[in-house]
């Protein structure tokens, strides 16, 4: 198992394989999303429960209206976020299997903005399900390194993008009725309630349950999780742990620590959130000490990664 070429690895793919695909938010996981085998193997590889729905990757409009139905907000959402970090959840068309969906009436789907993705999906000529490329419940991989030691040994390439430019998942969104994120991630709430013109929701965890009466993993209390315990933090740093800051203006002298944006930026932070935890956690600590963002941006989803890495919904 080795980095591939888009070419080898749209022949892996055709062969019902595993493939690491950059993307412009973590790696993914690939496979022909029409495969149901090949989509069996990618629960197989990450351990992941079959109750949690896979996102569907496409390289354009026509190709995402061939496996759902958009709605005229879901279009408008599309024209002008899509290739980017958005995943809409819409009605699925017949074709897409039921293990993608895990029995769902709707899929998952988005353009990715990274241009290997993209080549990729045209390269294979098929829309690709891909779950961020980690064994499940651990920290989501943001450089081709991080996919080959996570699951190296049980995918057949990594095609390697560099590190990836926004570090957070997408955001997911239930366009309709009315506009609801289910997961923040890459694609701010303010950002959205701005394109639409109307208020975006954030599902607390009832409204989660409703949408997704299993419980998508990527929801659930314990998720993207380091090897070290986490904990946030809570008055002032602690002695005995490594530390995750945020602009780290109050960080102790000598401490272990790593921090996400000096500058105080939240895209800046959410870029190098995995690798910064990865680090951390490389070294062994007893624990891991994290600070909350200010819920703002991109500050939504960071906190939202540290709740769940620490266990807490
Ligand atoms: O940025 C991303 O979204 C990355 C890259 C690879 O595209 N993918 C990713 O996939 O993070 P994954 O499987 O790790 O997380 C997808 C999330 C899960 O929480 C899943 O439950 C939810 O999306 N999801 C997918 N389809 C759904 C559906 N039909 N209804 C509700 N939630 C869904
Ligand atoms: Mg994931």
């Amino acid at each position: 198992m080795a980095l591939v070429t888009i070419a080898d690895a749209a022949a892996i793919l055709a062969q019902g394989g595993l493939v690491g695909m950059p993307t412009e938010t973590v790696y993914g996981l690939a496979a022909d999303a029409l495969d149901p085998a090949a989509v069996a193997r990618v629960f197989a590889a990450k351990g992941r429960p079959a109750f949690d729905p896979l996102i569907v990757h496409v390289a354009d409009l026509a190709q995402a209206e061939r496996v759902a139905e958009l709605s005229p907000r879901a279009r408008r959402l599309a024209a002008t976020c899509w290739p980017g970090p958005l995943t809409l959840l819409l009605p699925r068309r017949d074709c897409v299997p039921d293990l993608v969906t895990s029995g769902l009436p709707t899929v998952g789907v988005r353009i990715p903005d990274h241009p290997l993705a993209l080549a990729l999906i045209r390269a294979a000529g098929r829309p690709l399900a891909a779950p961020s490329a980690n064994p499940f419940g651990g920290l989501s991989p943001t450089t081709a390194q991080a996919v080959l030691d996570g699951l190296g040994a049980r995918i057949d390439g990594v095609v390697d993008g560099g590190p990836c430019r926004v570090g957070v998942e997408s955001t997911v969104l239930r366009p309709d009725p009315t506009p609801l994120i289910l997961r923040p991630g890459g694609l701010s709430r303010e950002r959205l309630a701005d394109l639409l013109g109307e208020p975006v929701a954030v599902a607390d965890r009832p409204a989660r349950q409703e949408a997704l009466p299993q419980a998508a993993p990527g929801m659930l209390a314990s998720h993207y999780a380091p090897r070290a315990p986490l904990v946030l933090r809570d008055g002032p740093w602690p002695a005995d742990a490594a530390l995750l800051a945020f602009t780290g203006r109050d960080l102790p002298a000598g401490a272990t620590a790593e921090i996400l944006s000096s500058a105080g930026d939240d895209v800046e932070a959410a870029a190098r959130l995995f690798a910064c935890l990865r680090r951390l956690d490389a070294a062994g600590p007893a624990r891991i000490c994290a600070e909350l963002l200010p819920p703002a941006g991109l500050g939504l989803a960071i906190n939202d990664r540290l709740r769940r890495a620490a266990g807490l919904g």
